[in-house]
């Protein structure tokens, strides 16, 4: 089998170096051979484990922590040790860890990052390193580097800007690559890109550990990605950056700068997009109405509202509309009230969606005039979407689609619970958080999640096989439309918007394949098309074992 989807060769490491590489590490697996060969002999106890008693051992560990936080510093701790043993773990039942390894737990881990801190993960990148970014670089011990998911820490999961913290979060994304899509983890970087912080908190916290300077000025910032986005294309020439929590208008500018010019994506914007994309395309099934004849109301202009909006008139003109008739759909209602052409706080991303219509800082009013069919909830406002917002929505439309997708749960827009209760069953729900079902007058409602790990990995997996010059709009269409089609008819009588979580690896690789296909079709992909996609992807999957 091909070395790099499963534990690394041992090369030429011995003794306790070799225990603590994580990434060669086997522990108590070591066989006697092993111990002999390599000089273990005596620094292991002596019974030689099998894999799966080793996880047997994580698994009972983890059940006597008390909080997901601890079960967070365990898991990672783990990682720290044995990343075969953790990649078993985490893959034995991904739903169960995504929550403890990223959203929601990883928001509190990054809140406390520099006081939980054990031991360096990823890169960070500062200013001081300024015209030796690649040389920098070069200190990462591998060289076959496939993605760089880089962050600023500038905003959070929604806990606003938490500077050298937010490196919880790269960590954590990337770990979901190979958790739910099986992309090796060899080949991941997570990288924080320190460029101050305007958190005064973390600044005068003693163990905060990232630079104590207030964040770089527009033109510096744009500078050093410049360099740092060259220095990636030199150093690890087959990589795909991913940009993830920049600060919303950076996140546009450098998505807008080099989506055309080297092989990334920014998931705040483009997987959200998609697995938003995704809901309403599963929605639109369940009512039988086509997205074309679709009116969009966003409650949010950032990053995720502009991104998603920008979507959907990409994938409206993909079924025929012109550009101006698919914007022409979709209408935004930020903090100042409806975006309309009367303001003049617009910036150029929002000012393509201010339709002609008088001002209006009420959004029931707005509902009532714009009389939309879909109301998407990106504002982080908790409660914004209340009885009146829910029955209006519900008076216009026999079945209402609403999706609350703010979060972390108390800055949902509004709960499944009043979505369901308020519409008296009718409106389809997604948040983008796990709402338990809810039962309105004995019907049980399974409100779906729009989470973004449906999406980005599968996309990573298309991307580490196939290789493509430029991830496009269209790729993250073809992601939406791969991951619609496997919620099946039982699945939607039941009300759910996305697949089933039982089976993550199975669904992304799916929805992998639909992409790989569509970027071979398109002559995005640099290798060679396989006769048998799926065969060969599946054949590419790391696998955790020894
Ligand atoms: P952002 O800060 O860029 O934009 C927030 C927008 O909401 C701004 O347009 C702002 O004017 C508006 N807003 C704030 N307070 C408001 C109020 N009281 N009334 C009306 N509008 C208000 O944030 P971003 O990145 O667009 O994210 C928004 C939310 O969406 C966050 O809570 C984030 O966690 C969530 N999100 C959810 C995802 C998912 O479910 N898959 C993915 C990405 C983001």
């Amino acid at each position: 089998m091909d070395q790099s989807l499963t534990t690394k060769p041992l090369d030429h490491l011995h003794g306790v170096a070799l225990l603590n590489d994580p990434t060669r590490n086997k522990g108590t697996a070591f066989s006697e051979g092993e111990r002999r060969r390599y000089g273990l002999e005596g620094l292991l106890p002596p019974s030689s484990e099998s894999l799966d008693r080793q996880v047997e051992r994580v698994l009972s560990h983890l059940d006597g922590k008390m909080s997901d936080l601890d079960k967070y510093v365990y898991l990672i701790g783990l990682s720290d040790r044995n990343e075969t043993v953790f990649y078993r773990t985490v893959m034995s039942d991904p739903a169960r860890f995504i929550p403890i390894l990223y959203d929601p737990t990883v928001a509190e881990a990054c809140l406390a990052f520099g006081h939980l801190y054990r031991r360096a993960r990823g890169m960070y990148i500062t200013r001081h390193m300024k015209g030796r970014i690649a040389e920098v670089l070069r200190n990462w011990p591998e060289s076959d580097i496939r993605f760089i998911c880089v962050s600023t820490g500038g905003r959070i999961l929604g806990l606003g800007d938490i500077g050298a913290n937010g490196m919880g979060i790269p960590i954590g994304k990337l770990q979901l690559y190979t958790a739910c899509a099986a992309v090796p983890p060899q080949c991941l970087l997570p990288v924080l890109f320190d460029i101050g912080t305007t958190n005064d908190v973390l600044r005068a916290d003693p163990l905060y550990l990232g630079v104590r300077e207030k964040p770089l000025s527009e033109t510096e910032l744009d500078e050093l990605t410049e360099e740092f986005v060259q220095a990636v294309q030199t150093v690890f020439p087959r990589c795909c950056i991913h940009f993830e929590d920049w600060k919303g208008t950076d996140a546009i500018r450098m998505l807008n700068r080099y989506r055309d010019k080297v092989l990334c994506y920014n998931d705040d914007i483009q997987g959200t997009a998609s697995i938003v994309l995704a809901g309403l395309t599963t929605a639109l099934q369940i009512v039988n109405a086509p997205l074309t004849e679709q009116r969009i109301l966003f409650f949010g202009a950032g990053s995720a509202g502009i991104g998603v909006a920008n979507l959907i008139v990409s994938a409206m003109q993909m079924k025929g509309l012109s550009q101006e008739a698919a914007r022409g759909r979709i209408s935004h209602f930020d903090i100042n009230g409806l975006v309309e052409p009367s303001r003049t706080d617009l910036s150029p991303a929002q000012k393509v969606y201010a339709h002609k219509a008088p001002p209006s800082k009420d959004l029931v009013e707005t509902i009532e005039r714009l009389k939309p069919t879909i109301l998407v909830g990106v504002s982080t406002k908790g409660g914004a979407f209340d009885q009146k917002v829910v029955e209006t929505m519900s008076r216009l439309n026999p079945r209402p689609i609403i999706f609350a997708l703010s979060n972390p749960t108390y800055k949902a827009e509004c709960t499944a619970e009043q979505a369901y209760t308020w519409s008296k069953g009718k409106a389809l729900f997604a948040a983008g958080v796990q709402f338990p079902d809810v039962t309105v007058d004995g019907k049980v409602f399974h409100p779906g999640q729009a989470n973004n790990f449906y999406v980005y990995p599968a996309i990573g997996l298309a991307t580490y096989v196939a290789r493509p010059r430029r991830l496009t709009d269209a790729c993250f269409i073809a992601a939406a439309q791969g991951t619609a089609d496997q919620v099946d008819a039982d699945l939607r009588a039941k009300g759910k918007l996305y697949p089933s979580q039982t089976n993550i690896l199975e669904t992304e690789v799916t929805t992998a394949t639909r992409i790989a296909e569509f970027m071979f079709d398109q002559g995005l992909a640099q290798v060679e098309r396989p006769r048998d996609v799926r065969n060969w992807i599946e054949g590419q999957l790391y696998k955790p074992q020894y």
